[in-house]
């Protein structure tokens, strides 16, 4: 038999040495792969086995298989000591412990209005409805007069608006964006519009920036029991199967009939928003022939949405951005 097998143990002494001799993780690496890597010394050993004959083929597979184990023993040891020896040396040199656990950044969440938004975006999508958008700073053609508020209207004053120089406003609500999403196009249409909106109006339960829903739809022969068939399936998604939505007859420029919408809340009612079906003289104003088509639109606060499902009591708490609040949502 040749030599190179009864040796065995020459290597194993040279394996030995090489790894206690390896002064860091790579030399250790190499030094492993030079003894048990593929290409090693007992893997070539082991390939050439079949020029013995059966008996010692069993005997001497069986001996390069302990020196193999013996060999990553030493490696794994080897690497043992010298991860501590680095360790020490942190911990000497830096007075840094790599073994500490490490401190996890606190995570952020989405603020509560997105969550919701994100939601009522979801729900309005699974109907075919998508999303339109219009700027905060708007004119007041659009947020007033193509809405069908006569011009020096005191409704204007109603609303709380906050004048911008130039014929604009800080949007008192989010119907503007009926005008700039029906003019210059044709029904059918079903859309959303959420954003922000503006209104001088400061106590527990308003803010000057609050946020709105809008939803809107024209066809032929849409009807107000399409309107309400909507809104009741949007209340139930929002607030469970067990809630009541009720309606009173109310007044908007821009819807005609139009209505109050309440929802059932802890055995009373909150308010939760205007709707109406889209007064003929708006469509007109958008170019759209109000004898062929008809639509309902509806606009709702976001916020009050938030508070009652994450059960913030005062609106200020949504704003003010107190680590403290927005860590308990
Ligand atoms: N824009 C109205 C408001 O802000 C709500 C509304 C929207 C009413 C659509 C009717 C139709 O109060």
């Amino acid at each position: 038999m040749s030599t190179e097998f009864e040796n065995l143990g020459k290597l194993e002494r040279e394996a030995r040495a090489v790894l206690e001799a390896a002064g860091n993780t790579q030399a250790l690496t190499e030094a492993r792969a030079r003894f048990l890597g593929r290409k090693g010394s007992l893997s070539s050993l082991l390939r050439r086995i079949g020029e013995l004959d059966a008996t010692e083929r069993v005997r001497v597979g069986q001996a390069v298989n302990t020196s193999k184990q013996r060999i990553e023993a030493w490696f794994q040891e080897r690497r043992r000591a010298l991860e501590e020896q680095a360790q020490s040396h942190a911990l000497d040199r830096y007075g840094l412990d790599v073994t500490l656990p490490g401190v996890a950044p606190p995570r952020g969440h989405l603020h509560p209005v997105t969550l919701i938004e994100r939601e009522m975006t979801e729900f309005f999508s699974s109907l075919g409805f998508s999303i339109e958008l219009g700027p905060e700073v708007e004119t007041e053609y659009n947020n007033f007069e193509a809405l069908n508020f006569p011009a020096d209207h005191p409704s204007r004053d109603l609303q709380d608006t906050f004048f911008v120089e130039g014929g604009h406003v800080l949007r008192t609500h989010t119907s503007p964006v009926q005008i700039r999403a029906m003019t210059g196009r044709q029904p059918p249409f079903r859309f959303i519009a959420l954003g922000r909106v503006y209104r001088h109006d400061n106590d527990a339960t308003h803010y000057p920036m609050f946020h709105q829903i809008e939803g809107f739809l024209v066809d032929e022969r849409v009807t107000f029991g399409d309107l309400k068939g909507v809104l009741y399936a949007f209340a139930r998604h929002l607030m469970g199967p067990e809630v009541q939505v009720r309606f009173r007859a109310h007044f908007f420029p821009f819807t005609e009939p139009s209505a109050e919408m309440d929802f059932s809340w802890q055995g009373g009612w909150l308010e939760w928003g205007g709707c109406g079906m889209i007064h003929p003289r708006v469509l007109e104003n958008c170019g759209i022939d109000s004898e062929r088509y008809q639509g309902f639109a509806f606009g709702m606060g976001i916020d009050r949405t938030a508070m009652l499902r994450f059960g913030i009591p005062h609106i200020h708490l949504l704003f003010d951005g107190d680590v403290r609040v927005l860590e308990q949502i």
